[in-house]
């Protein structure tokens, strides 16, 4: 049930924080420095919304907790792995720990939801049972139990970013980033979305969201990451899109 991803993803807490950068900078073989001198903590359980104009380094910060990017200066280090200096060997395990979504879904196209989940696992080696377990608690968490055997080109936006949101939580992870999750998506469906982000917060996953919905960001108030011109110039609970005065 629910809560068994809860009481997983609980497992092994010691206090120390799911995400810190120590005085990060991005730096791309263009020389275009896309972030500087970041430095930032997420605790087990907390909720945040990296926000900031085109180009302020949002994706640039997710991928850098992923190792898709790799930083110039400074720390980073998740769910227990540096990730600065990470042998290239190790990185599967890191991903592992870290559920990640996108505007796009990027779902395989020629598997079904479930198959899309399962997939996630598969890679791993796990046991054949204990996968059929966690996918179907995914698609229970994220709603899509009845859609579980449709095509991704057989579901609407929304449902296909449950579908991916299964997928990077299939494997019960500590952290669960999502890279402009709504940017498809109609506003009432973009809530909804949302809305199952916070419900995956409350089972005790650490979510960090990049976006650009002002209106969802001002409206939770939860905390906001502000990011411009790849530097870190707000970092505020229960903040609003915008910096106020
Ligand atoms: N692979 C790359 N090579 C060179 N420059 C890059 C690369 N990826 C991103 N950049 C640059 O780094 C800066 C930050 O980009 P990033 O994608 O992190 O911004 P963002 O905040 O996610 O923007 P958006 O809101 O448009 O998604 C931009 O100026 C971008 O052009
Ligand atoms: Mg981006």
């Amino acid at each position: 049930m629910m809560s068994n991803l809860a009481d997983m993803t609980n497992v092994g807490e010691g206090g120390s924080p799911v995400v810190s950068l120590n005085n990060v900078s991005v730096r791309y073989p263009s020389g275009h420095v896309a972030l500087a001198g970041v430095s930032l903590t997420l605790n087990r359980g907390e909720f945040a919304f990296l926000v900031g104009p085109s180009g302020a380094g949002k994706s640039s910060l997710v991928g850098l907790l992923v190792r898709d990017v790799l930083p110039f200066a400074g720390e980073v280090h998740v769910a227990g792995y540096s990730v600065h200096d990470l042998p290239a060997s190790e990185v599967p395990y890191l991903r592992r720990r870290v559920g990640v979504v996108f505007q796009d879904f990027r779902l395989l196209q020629r598997r079904t939801v479930r198959e899309n989940t399962a997939f996630a696992l598969e890679v791993t080696g796990a046991p054949v049972e204990e996968i059929e377990v966690a996918v179907e608690r995914a698609l229970r968490i994220v709603g899509l139990g009845k859609l579980a055997d449709r095509y991704p080109d057989a579901l609407s936006g929304g449902e296909q970013q449950r579908a991916a949101i299964a997928r990077a939580i299939v494997g019960n992870p500590e952290l669960l980033i999502a890279d402009e999750p709504t940017g498809n998506l109609d506003p009432l469906i973009s809530w909804e979305i949302m809305e199952l982000l916070g419900q995956i917060n409350q089972l005790g996953v650490t979510v960090l969201v990049a976006t650009h919905d002002s209106d969802i960001v001002t409206t939770l108030r939860k905390r906001v990451l502000g990011l411009e011109g790849g530097r870190l110039i707000r970092d505020e609970q229960r903040g609003t899109y915008h910096r106020v005065g």
